[in-house]
């Protein structure tokens, strides 16, 4: 070290050295391994490196830091505010690959400038996911052909990249050949490429590119879902989801399995439609990022096994019976090309694994969202739909099975059940007392009793009940008397209310007399019961393997299970008893799991893994499954007691059985 030598620190690393004068502010950083992103190599394209110099006395490191003990700024960061126009450098940001070290300095490394940057999550309850992408760009400066040394482009352009940025042994991906040519003499012999894995090059563009993106899709059967990520940042940048084109085919997942069974030609039908739908949805979340679609360079896809196969051109037949056999429930990478999506052609592709013949790579992605794995306490993680994937466990241990729910929870099989749209109830409260009900609907913001109330609906009215509000319903029956533990409508209240309609040897309830009626029949309580049954028969076949009788905590997942009440779903007994401040909507889960695997390749390995150790247990042939099933008919179970819920919530006392004197004693809290 000479006398003037200056001395270093970055923070946050808090990595520290010294520095001859005239180092460049990156190149020390680099010599210390401190994390600093660059794609352009250092020419001050990119804007990646951006540092900003803390000023002032720092007696902990014996440090003067002044902004003059960096260069002034020159031509190639002036240049680069007037290339970034309305994004010009900040007035405390130095480009770091031009900033040169003149004397001692705190240089403090900003998170965007971070090359493996944490990427906040919504739910961040355990662990922040760190930027770390499968796909990188790299601006490079090529040698010109010429005659004196013949050779090809692409080994010209391999070894530049291993000059400058030591990639040592790449590959070149052959759909990346057509284009080379024109963008190595477009770009005046300078290209930008995204290599995959640090292994091969898969795209080229002319001359310097900042930016490429990723997709996360979870195919599900009733929607498709996509997140388009800035793979630099992690930012999403566009979020859009579409109703899957295969409903047409049938809206349940054994009806399309039936449809491929029954028509030749009907697996690759329904493939074809699956990827029509994926690829509409990708146009519409570019241009919704305002991005080129063949700027996205990679996708990663979760879906249940039927949705999964159907999307890879495999049929799903295997899956709709015993053994449920899965073509693979290994990870699979893929590339655009050989699955017709319609993104930048060398663009990979990465489908999470399945757990089982009906426990899919969107369970495997709720996981690595929910994260049960790395807790001490025991978790249930549930996405519910037409069939319920259920999760169960902690770090020692992980358990997964499937039941079969059908339709009813999505508001099919419901006398007055609807999709989830405007005009769709969502909300019920009934009164005890009174037997008086209020709603909400989706489309509006308001209660029913709540003043213009009937003006924010005028445009589309009250059209039918979607699957969060037959919870709602049927629970709140339950809790005002209408309805028994056992499901039956109690018709003596017709005396007391005219909202008990007698409907042939049963009642309907009414909840709203309209242009539509709206009412909850004897036989809709019934689809209910027999799916809540089927779910909660399942959980418990997973606290009998995994010993326990208990869980701590409950996620439900899913487009229904994030709108569901969660103390109605416990109080219809959907869910064992639970501390109810610890269950909670997990949104849509699959998706958000979809999105860690595409922003860190370490999260892919990671939950391969898990799910090789996760065990399985299938629903079908479990003896006990049958009494489970029977004992869950009745609300919220016939065997299972719900402490710590009834600890909030009153008991229900049957109406017809009290006289009208007590309603003092059966307030509750609502
Ligand atoms: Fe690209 Fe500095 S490394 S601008």
């Amino acid at each position: 070290m000479s006398s003037n030598d200056a001395k270093l620190v970055f923070t946050p690393s808090g990595r520290r050295g010294t520095f001859r004068p005239g180092t460049a502010v990156l190149d020390a950083a680099r010599s210390l391994g401190v994390d600093v992103d660059s794609v352009c190599g250092g020419r001050g394209l990119c804007g990646r490196c951006q540092v900003t110099c803390a000023e002032g006395e720092f007696a902990k490191h014996a440090i003067t830091s002044r902004a003059e003990h960096l260069s002034p700024i020159g031509e190639v960061e002036t240049l680069y505010s007037e290339r970034r126009g309305n994004k010009p450098l900040a007035e405390d940001r130095r480009l770091s690959c031009q900033a040169r070290i003149q004397g001692d300095l705190v240089i403090d490394v900003p998170a965007e400038s971070q090359l493996h940057r944490q990427v906040v999550r919504k739910h961040a309850e355990h662990r922040d996911i760190t930027l770390d992408a499968g796909v990188h760009l790299f601006y490079v400066e090529v040698q010109e052909a010429n005659l004196q040394e013949p050779g090809g482009d692409v080994q010209r352009l391999l070894r530049a990249l291993e000059s400058a940025w030591g990639l040592r042994d790449l590959g070149f991906d052959s759909v990346a050949l057509p284009v080379l040519q024109a963008a190595l003499r477009k770009g005046k012999w300078s290209v930008t490429v995204a290599v995959h894995n640090a292994v091969r090059v898969i795209a080229v563009w002319p001359g310097f590119k900042r930016d490429c993106y990723g997709l996360a899709i979870d195919i599900g059967s009733t929607t498709i879902a996509a997140h388009l990520c800035d793979l630099s940042s992690g930012d999403v940048v566009a979020t859009d989801g579409i109703m899957n084109p295969q409903i047409r085919f049938g809206e349940d997942l054994m009806s399309r399995v039936s449809y491929v069974m029954m028509n030749p030609g009907g697996a690759t039908e329904l493939t074809d439609t699956v990827r029509d739908g994926v690829n509409e949805l990708i146009q519409d979340v570019a241009r919704q990022g305002d991005i080129e679609v063949d700027d996205i360079v990679e996708v990663t896809i979760a879906g249940n096994p039927i949705m999964h196969h159907l999307f890879l051109g495999i049929s799903p037949v295997e899956l709709g019976s015993a053994p449920f056999a899965l073509a693979t429930d290994a990870a699979l990478n893929l590339t655009a090309l050989e699955l017709g999506l319609q993104i930048n052609k060398g663009a990979r592709v990465y489908v999470l694994p399945c757990i089982a013949g009906h426990v899919g790579a969107d369970a495997a992605a709720m996981i690595l969202a929910e994260e049960p794995h790395l807790l001490d306490e025991v978790s249930l993680v549930v996405d519910v739909g037409t069939n319920a994937e259920i999760v169960l466990g902690n770090r020692d241990r992980l358990l997964a099975c499937s039941s079969p729910t059908g339709p009813a929870f999505e508001g099919a099989q419901i006398s007055c059940g609807q999709r989830a749209a405007p005009g769709a109830i969502e909300r019920v409260r009934i009164d005890p007392e009174t037997l008086d009900v209020r709603f909400s609907v989706i489309g509006s913001e308001l209660w029913s009793d709540d003043p213009g109330f009937e003006e924010s609906i005028e445009a589309f009215g009250v059209t039918g009940i979607c699957g969060s509000g037959i919870i709602e319903a049927v629970a709140e029956m339950y809790l005002s008397g209408v309805i028994s533990e056992d499901g039956v409508v109690d018709g003596a209240l017709a005396d007391r209310s005219d909202r008990l309609i007698p409907e042939e040897r049963t009642f309907s309830f009414l909840l709203h007399d309209g242009k539509q009626r709206i009412v909850v029949t004897q036989h809709d309580v019934r689809q209910i019961q027999l799916a809540k049954a089927a779910l909660y028969a399942g959980v418990k076949l997973l606290l009998d393997h995994a010993g326990i009788s208990a869980v701590d905590r409950i996620r439900l997942a899913g487009a229904f299970g994030s709108h569901i009440d969660t103390r109605h779903a416990m109080v219809l007994g959907l869910i064992p008893d639970c501390d109810l401040d610890k269950v909670e909507s997990a949104g849509n889960a699959a998706g958000t799991g979809a999105r860690i695997a595409l922003l860190n390749v370490t999260a892919r390995r990671e939950i391969e893994t898990i799910v090789r150790g996760i065990e399985k247990i299938e629903t079908a042939i479990e003896p006990k499954f049958q009494e489970y099933f029977v004992d869950a008919m009745a609300i919220p179970n016939k065997s299972d007691d719900f402490p710590l819920l009834f600890a909030e919530v009153q008991r229900p006392v049957p109406k017809s059985h009290v006289s009208g004197g007590d309603s003092g004693r059966r307030r509750r809290r609502r």
